[in-house]
């Protein structure tokens, strides 16, 4: 698929998304959050993805926010729907049933910041750096970021980088589990590709039904989260991937997953 503001390349079942802005930091604007969101719509039928990993152009920035050029335009009208426009779109980034992956190769500040919590996994090079700078410019995170930053790491952190829109760095972000783990920026590709065809190697309906039962579950209280999670495991016991993945421990052999 041919974009403008990001591009697609799709190997070996997985599928890498880079955000490319680069003469403005792969800034978010609005016709870059539409490509996302077609390319996510695309990737989710398409038989030929198996996980994605989402980076941003450039060896300086995933992504260095929402556009404030477009930032600077809005009302109190128009801010609502640019708001709910973005968490739309990063909402269909953490229901998608396929792995995403961030691969977070520089700033992720704001939507940037928000883009990489929306994603299932986090991985950082060195130079990364994150925040949630909005109170900078009088505003607040829109696109989700109160509410997974919050969930993510603990709440007085949270509200710390919100209050105080600083940045971290890759290793205090790992420090506070906002990564999962920090690579050389060379590495960092290599080991996100590595990651994911670990991940690949699983059944797709496992993962599919472990992607629901956490995101599905976000909002729920713990005792409707738990018969969430009940019915999707449920639904895994009646695949062949499941008779193949218990045939195979009994035989102390891999498993040899179809996806069905
Ligand atoms: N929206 C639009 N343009 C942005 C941008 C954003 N969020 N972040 C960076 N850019 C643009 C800059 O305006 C500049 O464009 P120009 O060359 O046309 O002037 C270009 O990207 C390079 O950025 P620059 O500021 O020159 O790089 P730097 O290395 O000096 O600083 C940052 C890097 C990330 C610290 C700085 O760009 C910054 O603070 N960006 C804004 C981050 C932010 O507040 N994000 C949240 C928005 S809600």
């Amino acid at each position: 698929m041919e974009f403008k503001n990001i591009r697609l390349e799709i190997k070996n079942r997985i599928a890498v998304v880079t955000v490319s802005r680069p003469d403005k930091l792969n800034a978010l604007n609005e016709s870059t959050l539409s490509e996302l969101s077609e390319c996510f719509g695309f990737m989710r039928t398409d038989v030929g993805t198996g996980i994605v990993i989402l980076t941003g152009a450039g060896e300086k920035a995933f992504v260095a926010g929402a556009d404030i050029y477009e930032l600077s335009r809005l009302n109190e009208e128009s801010a609502k729907l640019f708001s709910e426009r973005g968490q739309e779109v990063f909402n269909a980034i953490e229901n998608f049933e396929k792995p995403v992956i961030a691969a977070v190769n520089g700033f992720a500040l704001g939507g940037g910041c928000e883009l990489a919590l929306a994603c299932h996994i986090r991985l950082a090079s060195e130079n990364a750096k994150f925040g949630q700078p909005e109170v900078n410019l009088g505003v607040i995170p829109g696109y989700g970021g109160t509410q997974r930053l919050t969930r993510l790491i603990n709440a007085g952190r949270s509200a710390e980088m919100i209050l105080t829109g600083e940045l971290i760095d890759a290793n205090e972000a790992y420090r506070i589990g906002l990564v999962n783990k920090v690579y050389p920026q060379a590495e960092l590709m290599t080991r996100a590709c590595e990651l994911a065809g670990k991940i690949l190697s699983k059944s797709a309906f496992a993962l599919k039904n472990a992607i629901s039962s956490i995101a599905g579950s976000a909002g729920l209280s713990r005792s409707e989260g738990e018969k969430v999670e009940s019915a999707l495991f449920a639904l895994c016991c009646s695949t062949d991937d499941f008779k193949e993945g218990i045939s195979a421990f009994f035989e102390k052999r891999k498993p040899d997953f179809k996806n069905r």
